[in-house]
C-alpha cells in the first residue's frame, strides 16, 4: 500500500519519445523488486497483460489463457487462474523474498501468460526490446475507482472510509496532471497500433465479446471455431465467471487475508460487471468532481475519454 519512488535504470527511449526524467514513479514493492523486473528474462513467445487495477484484467486473462492452450475449458475449471496465469508482483508482495520472486512464472512452460500492473518503464528493458505480445485493457476510471474501493474492503484496507470519501481521495491525489494512472495508460495507448500490441477497453469487451475474441485470436495467430466462440462466450459470461470458483481469486486473496490478519468484508470479486455502473453508486457531486480530475487529465494529453477507451466520440460514459 505505502508506494515509494523508485527510478528504474533505464527507460524505453526506443518505443517513445519524451522527456522521461520528468517521469515520475512509484512502486509499493521498492526499488529492488523494480530493478529485479528490469532485468527479468523475457521469453520471445510469452503473452503479457498489461493493466490498471480493476480495468477487466481477470476476464481478458481467462479469454487469453484459453486462446493459448487450445480451449481446454477443463483444464481452465480444474486450476485457479493466478497459478495458470501468475501475478508478476504477487509473489514478492507476499513472501518478500526477492531472490525466489518471479518463482511461478519461471516455473511455467512456454509459451507462458503474465499479468502485470506495472507501468510501461518499469516492465522488464527486455519486453521493450523483444517486443512480445502485450494485451493492455483500459476502462473508464470512474468504474475502476469504484471498483477499487470494493476490492480494497475485501482486503482489510479502507474498512473507516466511505465510497465518497475514498472517490474525493483518489481526485486529490490524481488532481495534478498528469496523474500515474493517466501516464500509465496514454503510454500503452500511444503504442496502441505497435504489431505487438493490442490495445482495447472493458467497454470494448462489454460491447462485442465476440469481436475482440476474434481479434485475439488474430493477433496471436490462433484459429477458433463458430462452435469455440459460443462456448467462450457462455464462459466468459459474468454469470459464468461469478459462479467459477477458479476465477474469483480465492486462492491470492486468502494469503493476502492470512498475511494482513486485518478484518475485511467479503464482496464478491465478479460484483457487478457494468460499464457505467458508477452511476447508481457515486453522488452528482462526486462524480462532477471525478470529471473535473479526468478532464484535467485528458486536456494535458489532448485526448478525450472516448479515444482511451476505443469508443465512438457520441458513446455516453
Ligand atoms: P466491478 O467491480 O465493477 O464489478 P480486474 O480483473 O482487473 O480486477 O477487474 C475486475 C472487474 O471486472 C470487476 O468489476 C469485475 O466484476 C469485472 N469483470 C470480471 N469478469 C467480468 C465479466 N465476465 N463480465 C463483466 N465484468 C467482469
Amino acid at each position: 500500500m505505502n508506494q515509494v519512488l523508485v527510478q528504474p535504470k533505464a527507460y524505453p527511449t526506443n518505443l517513445l519519445q519524451k522527456d522521461w526524467s520528468k517521469r515520475k514513479l512509484t512502486h509499493r514493492c521498492g526499488q529492488a523488486f523494480v530493478d529485479k523486473v528490469h532485468d527479468m528474462e523475457v521469453r520471445d513467445d510469452d503473452v503479457w497483460i498489461v493493466t490498471l487495477p480493476k480495468c477487466g484484467t481477470t476476464w481478458m486473462q481467462e479469454l487469453l489463457w484459453l486462446v493459448m492452450n487450445d480451449f481446454d475449458f477443463e483444464a481452465a475449471r480444474s486450476e485457479h487462474l493466478e497459478v495458470r496465469t501468475p501475478y508478476l508482483e504477487f509473489n514478492y508482495e507476499i513472501h518478500n523474498d526477492l531472490d525466489h520472486a518471479f518463482a511461478p512464472v519461471e516455473a511455467l512452460k512456454s509459451p507462458r501468460l503474465i499479468k502485470s500492473h506495472m507501468p510501461l518503464p518499469l516492465l522488464p528493458q527486455q519486453l521493450w526490446m523483444k517486443k512480445p505480445k502485450l494485451i493492455y485493457v483500459y476502462r473508464n476510471p470512474k468504474d475502476y475507482i469504484v471498483s477499487r474501493y470494493y476490492q480494497y474492503r475485501s482486503l482489510g484496507y479502507f474498512m473507516s472510509t466511505t465510497l465518497a470519501e475514498f472517490a474525493l481521495k483518489c481526485i486529490e491525489e490524481d488532481r495534478a496532471a498528469p496523474s500515474k494512472d493517466f501516464e500509465h495508460v496514454t503510454e500503452f495507448y500511444e503504442l496502441r497500433n505497435e504489431p505487438w500490441i493490442y490495445y482495447t477497453s472493458f467497454e470494448r469487451m462489454k460491447l462485442n465479446l465476440h469481436q475482440v475474441i476474434e481479434d485475439i485470436c488474430k493477433f496471436l495467430n490462433k484459429t477458433i471455431s463458430e462452435a469455440q466462440i459460443e462456448q467462450m462466450l457462455q464462459h466468459l459470461s459474468f454469470e459464468q465467471m461469478k459462479k467459477n470458483p477458479k476465477l474469483n481469486h480465492h486462492w491470492e486473496f486468502e494469503q493476502v487475508r492470512a498475511k494482513l490478519k486485518s478484518e475485511y468484508e467479503d464482496n464478491n470479486f465478479m460484483r457487478r460487471g457494468k460499464a457505467g455502473g458508477y452511476k447508481d453508486e457515486l453522488s452528482a457531486d462526486i462524480i462532477a468532481k471525478l470529471e473535473d480530475m479526468i478532464q484535467r487529465n485528458l486536456d494535458h494529453y489532448d485526448l478525450s475519454l472516448n479515444q482511451l477507451l476505443l469508443l465512438d466520440d457520441k458513446a455516453a460514459l
